[in-house]
């Protein structure tokens, strides 16, 4: 193996998150315009070949992890071959996927069988007409169907990522704790963050998560800590003493975890981004071609790594020390 992904802090980084499109069929309220937004034309998206080049340059680097989002990656056409094309790749022992769920009962069988290891689905209402007003046009119904195809097709675990928003949905978290009690379903509670604005909006809704201790508390259920499903992400895990699930806690705002950050992300136009925080971006597609240029810029962009974001300080609306991304959500992939 080639030198590993080492960023100046010494975080060897072996997990990238490939956005696949900006594209989304729902406009959920902390992450796109109520208007929607201008999508990037067809042409400078990257293509499943290029993503899975650039792949076969950071597999040996000790890139095993990855984790294909989008905005809504089911709407990109035929996404199980890109799955296959991954899968193919030699060291990459980990493919997952993060979706709305709104197109996945058709699709959770062809992805498995393609090389899909596990999956996380967004839920942030189990109510239909509050899912349909914080997605403005989803329907929960379609979400619930693709999450019974996913364990029927056998993706395991199945994770639940709730955003969670003060006046939005914060009355659920009882009920989102309740769905693990008796069924194999791993929810995540999740800081809402001021991802490309940190504007009124975002401060009126953002909840620190010790809401859910709380919660945990009032209900009288005895919470243990555990190591929780397999996973690469920041989720601090643990369960309803006797439950069959589980759930975690992710939360960027309140207490940082980037100390142990090992990820990478790359935009759906093929811009490397360190973090997901910041503006600093580096786009490889102009040299896709080449494996040792690709190599060298994901290295340049490790080298300009900041140590953690200031999302906090967005909070108190203080002066931060690098610039904040202006993308979207949508266009990062989270
Ligand atoms: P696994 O642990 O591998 O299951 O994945 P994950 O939790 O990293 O992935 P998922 O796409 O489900 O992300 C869950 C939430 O964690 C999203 O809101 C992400 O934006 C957030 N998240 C993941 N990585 C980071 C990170 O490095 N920094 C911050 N601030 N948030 C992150
Ligand atoms: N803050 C926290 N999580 C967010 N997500 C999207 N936007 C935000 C935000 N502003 C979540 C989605 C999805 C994951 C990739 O990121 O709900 O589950
Ligand atoms: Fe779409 Fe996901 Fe953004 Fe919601 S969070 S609008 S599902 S990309």
């Amino acid at each position: 193996m080639i030198e590993p992904l080492k960023d100046s802090f010494g975080r060897v980084h072996d997990y990238i998150r490939i956005s696949v499109t900006d594209r989304c069929n729902l406009r959920c309220v902390y992450c796109m315009p109520a208007e929607g937004m201008e999508f990037q034309p067809h042409d400078q998206i990257m293509s499943f070949e290029e993503i899975a080049s650039v792949l076969r340059v950071l597999a040996p680097m000790g890139v095993s992890k990855v984790r294909l989002t989008g905005g809504e990656p089911l709407v990109r056409k035929d996404l199980e071959s890109l799955v296959g094309m991954i899968s193919a790749i030699d060291g990459i022992e980990d493919i997952s996927l993060t979706t709305n769920g709104m197109f996945l009962a058709s699709k959770a069988r062809l992805l498995k069988e393609a090389g899909l290891t596990r999956i996380n689905i967004s839920l942030d209402s189990l109510q239909p007409d509050r899912y349909e007003r914080i997605t403005r046009g989803g329907n929960v119904e379609r979400v619930l169907s693709g999450i019974e195809a996913a364990y029927e097709a056998g993706l395991d675990p199945i994770k639940l990522n709730m955003v969670l928003m003060k006046g939005f949905n914060d009355d659920e978290i009882r009920d989102f704790i309740a769905l693990t009690l008796d069924r194999p379903l791993h929810v995540r509670f999740i800081e809402y963050m001021p991802i490309g604005q940190a504007s009124e909006d975002w401060r009126n809704s953002y909840l620190p998560l010790s809401r859910v201790q709380e919660v945990c508390q009032e209900a009288g259920w005895e919470v243990v800590d555990e190591k929780g499903p397999s996973g690469n992400g920041p989720s601090r895990n643990m369960k309803v003493a006797g439950a069959t699930g589980s759930f975690g806690l992710i939360h960027p705002v309140s207490e940082h975890f980037c100390d142990s950050c090992n990820r990478l992300r790359l935009t759906a136009d093929g811009n490397i981004k360190a973090c997901l925080y910041w503006s600093d971006e580096f786009n490889v597609r102009r040299v896709v071609d080449d494996p040792q240029a690709v190599a060298d810029m994901f290295r340049k962009a490790l080298g300009a790594k900041p140590q953690n974001h200031e999302m906090a300080l967005a909070l108190e609306r203080k002066a931060q020390s690098h610039t904040p991304t202006v993308r979207r959500m949508s266009q990062i992939g989270g």
